[in-house]
């Protein structure tokens, strides 16, 4: 039986992907012997209810020099860090001597805006390479694993900070206890850690399955986050659904008897019960509606093939990976998937090898169909991509049900 990674309790497994690649591994051509395999796997504790992986995969093999996630390469992820930027320096970064620090700032997409308003940061950033763009836009950033020793390290050097933010970064990491420690050590009596990430109560209703994978290690909730941060004397005293990212919540956590909570809060943790989120039909409920997406994706892209129409997919996303080789799908169903990052260009995408291209061929290419892959910026890229669908192209999306749009 496998046992929680918080609190030791029964972890019941819920789904099964079975045997999968790093998620952000993309091979060149002639790398694709060694890839890395794993069980992807996910649970919910039968005693503090929070949902995680089964497997963990060691830190240093998905978060290294080529890690090849950019932040910045989405225009409403930049307007919502930038906005996000201006509501910590309006509230909490208002002393002269006001501090911030950032976990897994990757290319300083968010701490771009707090050094050019030239207030004093930090960004803990282990993948060196997104590191390195950070500092070209002028923030300052350690290249390290944030954990307890770093943080005890910070504070020799720097002091206590005022704000300690995450972004798709907590849910990454299971040493979670190590995480809050470093927080005790590093925040300041009164201050905020922030963090925001895919939020389980909407990966559930969107049937959003490919949020499962290997740097996916938690899928929070108000309760399950509650419940962990009082194990380590911090009380959630704001939360704020974000529409980013198909669904996430902000959390905000202060030390206890700082903050009182805000309605919210309450708000929040009764939707959770009334819904009954931690129940295990709702996980059989969403496994029936994985297994139903599985089916009816892979017959659509089999008839198209048929018929002899052009498929490709868009945007290498991480979560893509989980879709492909779940469903098996492969170059022969999708012959290309188009992204605009360079440092996937030129590869295959982890596990299925399917070529990835600049997305800037894209329209140029004129396929039949495609696959959208990065469904959480569709706004952003249907409206781009006016002319695939002018000249006839049509986009397939797969959550929360398959279907040709
Ligand atoms: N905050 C950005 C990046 C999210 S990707 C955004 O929201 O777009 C997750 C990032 O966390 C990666 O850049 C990864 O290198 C970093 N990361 C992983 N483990 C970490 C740790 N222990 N401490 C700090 N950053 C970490
Ligand atoms: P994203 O969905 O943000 O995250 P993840 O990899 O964690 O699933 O990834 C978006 C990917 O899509 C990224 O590789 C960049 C690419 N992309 C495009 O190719 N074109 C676009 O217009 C946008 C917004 C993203
Ligand atoms: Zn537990």
């Amino acid at each position: 039986m496998p046992v929680c990674r918080i609190c030791g309790g029964n972890l019941h497994e819920f789904f099964d992907f079975g045997r999968q690649p790093l998620s952000d591994a993309f091979p060149r051509p002639h790398e694709t012997d060694d890839e890395f395999f794993f069980r992807l796997a996910v649970g919910v504790c039968e005693s503090c209810s929070m949902v995680q992986l089964v497997e963990e995969v060691p830190r240093d093999r998905m978060f290294h020099h080529d890690y090849p996630y950019h932040s910045s390469g989405s225009t409403v992820m930049r307007s919502h860090f930038e906005r996000t930027a201006q509501r910590f320096l309006e509230r909490e970064l208002t002393g002269p001597e006001s501090f911030a620090v950032e976990l897994g700032c990757n290319d300083g997409v968010m701490l771009r805006n707090i050094g050019k308003a030239g207030v004093r940061h930090l960004g803990v950033e282990p993948s060196g390479g997104v590191a390195q763009l950070a500092r070209d836009n002028g923030v300052r950033v350690r290249v390290d694993f944030f954990e307890e020793a770093t943080a005890a390290d910070i504070r020799s050097t720097e002091g206590q900070a005022d704000v300690i933010y995450a972004a798709n970064t907590i849910c990454h990491i299971p040493y979670l206890d190590s995480i809050f420690r470093g927080v005790d050590v590093l925040l300041k009596p009164g201050g905020v850690f922030v963090f925001e990430d895919p939020y389980l109560g909407d990966i559930l209703e969107r049937h959003s399955f490919d949020q499962i994978y290997d740097e996916h290690f938690y899928f929070f909730t108000a309760t399950s986050v509650r419940a962990v941060a009082r194990r380590f004397g911090f009380e959630l005293v704001d939360v704020e659904r974000l529409p980013v990212h198909g669904g996430e919540v902000r959390y905000w956590l202060a030390r206890r008897g700082q903050r009182g909570p805000t309605p919210a809060v309450d708000a929040l943790l009764a939707e959770e019960r009334a819904r009954d989120l931690g129940n295990p039909a709702a996980f059989a409920d969403f496994a029936r509606h994985v297994r139903k997406i599985r089916t009816d994706l892979t017959e659509l892209l089999r008839t198209l093939r048929a018929e002899g129409k052009r498929v490709v997919g868009y945007g290498a996303t991480a979560k893509s990976a989980t879709v492909t080789n779940y469903c098996g799908i492969d170059r022969d169903l999708v012959s290309v998937v188009y992204d605009t990052t360079p440092a996937k260009q030129g590869r295959l995408m982890p596990g299925s090898h399917i070529p990835v291209r600049p997305g800037e061929e894209f329209a140029a290419a004129r396929p039949d169909y495609a696959v959208l892959f990065a469904w959480n910026h569709a706004d952003e890229i249907i409206a781009r991509e006016r002319s695939f669908r002018d000249a006839g192209g049509k986009w397939i999306m797969y959550v929360p049900r398959v279907r040709v749009i």
